[in-house]
């Protein structure tokens, strides 16, 4: 008999982090919160960290742009959301520049060599640039959490990026960039006579096409960049293992668009490829559950119906079987996951919701359906 996938309700109470990836606007920053929500109900101290949310789910969960730490849900709103001590909910919304500024500030030996990168117009350009940068800092804020034991569970949302999951496998790329010939030819050496020559002869070259602040700015970024790079291989390499632990648990969020689905399966690749682990898809705006209505006919109208009505029926029945298709193409569409899944993830369909899903009632309903799947 194959095992049965984890339940969501049963990550939620036992694992210390929660990664939710996909494709973007499927509902990361959403499911993230009602996860957030589901755990710190069930007891746990919790922390969300999320991502540009929209401005209304971030006055729920009270946080604003670029606080400098966590913020926690007041009193009030915490008893509103039906979570008590020991459970506790903070928020934090990642500015993946910020981080990165941070993760250089911790990376560089002194306050000197921090400023010359951060006001580097080159590192400014490739901190925004460099597939993965975002992305790893991102994860680095997690692991800085985690291990201050702060939490008992961090969930993280990712950025609407293919790519969230490539830093990973990044630092050979990005020593690759920094290793490469075209550039290790720009960086002054101290060991030879001949070598400074040249680095100086680049110089002025550099100096004559772009300009002799331009040559200086580019060089110093190198120099310090270069050692950045190798701290942050180091840290990754860490982070690898850290992410593919018992305590981890990679969920992907889709919804029944192709394209979404096709990310949705991608990352999955993804994680198996890297080892990480996937433990569930959560189809949003899904129509898997749409409650099996009667199927409107003259009958329901009665004996006695004005002939408007009557007319109007065949409207309602296009309607009708319009939502019948989508049901069952959802309904389908769990069982393909399932099938991708195995017995490594169980798949949570969750409604289109009228209303959005920024406002707490609506995060707090999600919240309930994904811990008592
Ligand atoms: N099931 C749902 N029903 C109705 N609205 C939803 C649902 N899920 C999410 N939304 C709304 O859709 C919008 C996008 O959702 P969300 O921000 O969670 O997506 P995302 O994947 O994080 O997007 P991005 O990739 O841009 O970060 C939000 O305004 C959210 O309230
Ligand atoms: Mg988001």
């Amino acid at each position: 008999m194959t095992p049965l996938p984890p339940r969501l309700g049963q990550l939620i109470k036992h694992r210390r982090v929660i990664v939710c990836c996909g494709a973007g606007g499927v509902g990361k920053t959403t499911t993230a919160a009602a996860l957030a929500l589901a755990g710190a109900r069930a007891g746990r101290r919790v922390l969300v960290l999320t991502i540009d949310p929209s401005k209304r789910l971030a006055e729920t969960l009270g946080v604003s742009r670029n606080p400098p730490t966590p913020v926690s849900l007041p009193p009030d709103r915490l008893a509103a959301a039906g979570i008590t001590p020991p459970g506790s909910l903070d928020a934090w919304m990642l500015d993946p520049k910020l981080i990165a500024d941070e993760s250089v500030r911790r990376l560089t030996k002194t306050k000197e060599d921090a400023d010359r990168v951060l006001n580097n117009r080159i590192y400014q350009q490739i901190s925004a640039m460099v597939a993965g940068m975002h992305e790893y800092t991102a994860m680095e804020a997690l692991h800085r959490f985690v291990t201050q034991g702060r939490y008992d569970l961090v969930v993280l949302d990712t950025p609407p990026s293919r790519h969230a999951l490539d830093f990973l496998e990044a630092p050979r790329r990005l020593s690759a960039l920094i290793e490469g010939k075209a550039l290790t030819a720009f960086l002054p050496k101290s060991d030879s006579m001949v070598a400074r020559a040249a680095s100086k002869l680049v110089e002025k070259i550099l100096g004559a096409i772009f300009g002799q602040d331009f040559a200086q700015e580019f060089i110093g970024f190198l120099v310090t960049f270069t050692g950045i790079f190798q701290s942050l291989t180091l840290d990754v390499r860490t982070m690898r293992e850290f992410l593919s632990g018992d305590d981890v648990a990679f969920l992907l969020v889709a919804s029944p668009a192709p394209a979404m689905l096709a990310e949705a399966y991608f990352f999955h690749d993804k994680t198996r490829e890297l080892g990480l682990p996937f433990r569930g898809f959560v189809l949003n705006r899904s129509q898997a559950r749409a409650s099996a209505l009667p199927f409107p006919d003259a009958a329901w109208l009665g004996p006695d119906a004005p002939a408007a009505a009557l007319a109007a029926l065949p409207k309602l029945q296009a309607l009708a079987e319009v939502e019948r298709q989508h049901a069952a193409r959802d309904q389908d569409l769990v069982r393909q996951l399932q099938q991708k899944a195995g017995s490594a993830g169980a798949v949570h369909p969750l409604p289109e919701l009228p209303q959005g899903a920024d406002d707490m009632g609506t995060l707090l309903a999600i919240a309930e359906s994904l811990a008592n799947e």
